[in-house]
């Protein structure tokens, strides 16, 4: 048990390494840093997020902008630090271009860059980590782990089967949350707060089951 923990984490740091030189898109072009993942990779339960803003960028670490103090805070509400989970994100390198004033403006990652990335990193990160639990962070997210045309309004705070790990869920971006006022910022940090506990419960259930196979 103990060997296959340490091989678990030693796996994980290769594919980090690996993916340092990684030219596989165009997002290469622009980056600082990649930005692979950062937590416990013995974690049961997976935050996966969109991908590396400017200060994420900078850092080489996953939420580490406001959105990440907002996560910070809710994650500590269900007792839970960043050494509990283990935190990545669809793609690995800041999706961003230059706007009229040459200032660099985050945009979404393509599909094509997403799936370049899902299929390097994320999908191989995830097969070592066998997570009993993923919690997506907004619907881009989603959309890769769970399904296509994922309705965050609708389908948040439930759980689906996934290939990536036994069950996920999805809950609001913390960036998205950050971008509301007054009672819907309230409102929106509770539904937060809430899937990540919800997380966390399914977690200790999930550890009560029978494992997938018998050998
Ligand atoms: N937003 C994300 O989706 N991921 C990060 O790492 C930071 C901000």
């Amino acid at each position: 048990m103990m060997a296959e923990a340490i091989d678990k984490a030693v796996q994980v740091e290769k594919l980090c390494q690996k993916a340092q030189p990684c030219i596989a898109c165009d997002l290469h072009l622009r980056r600082t840093n990649v930005v692979f993942g950062e937590g416990n990779p013995l974690s049961p339960l997976v935050i996966v997020g969109e991908g590396p803003g400017e200060n994420e960028d900078k850092t080489g670490r996953p939420f580490v902008g406001r959105a990440g103090v907002l996560l910070d805070e809710c994650l500590r509400e269900c007792g839970m630090l960043r050494k509990h989970v283990y935190i990545t994100n669809v793609v690995r390198c800041r999706a961003a271009d230059p706007d009229e004033t040459g200032r660099m403006k985050n945009r979404p990652p393509t599909s094509q860059e997403s799936a370049t990335c899902i299929n390097l990193w994320l999908e191989p990160t995830l097969a070592v980590i066998q997570p009993l639990v993923i919690l997506c962070l907004g619907a881009p997210s989603a959309n890769a782990i769970i399904h296509k045309g994922f309705k965050m309004m609708q389908e948040r705070g439930t759980f689906f089967p996934t290939k990536y790990g036994r069950y996920a869920i999805a809950g609001l971006h913390p960036a998205y949350i950050l971008r509301q006022q007054g009672e819907a910022f309230d409102s929106a940090r509770a539904s937060l707060v809430a899937d990540i506990e919800t997380a966390r419960k399914k977690v200790i259930e999930a550890k009560k089951e029978p494992p997938a196979t018998l050998f």
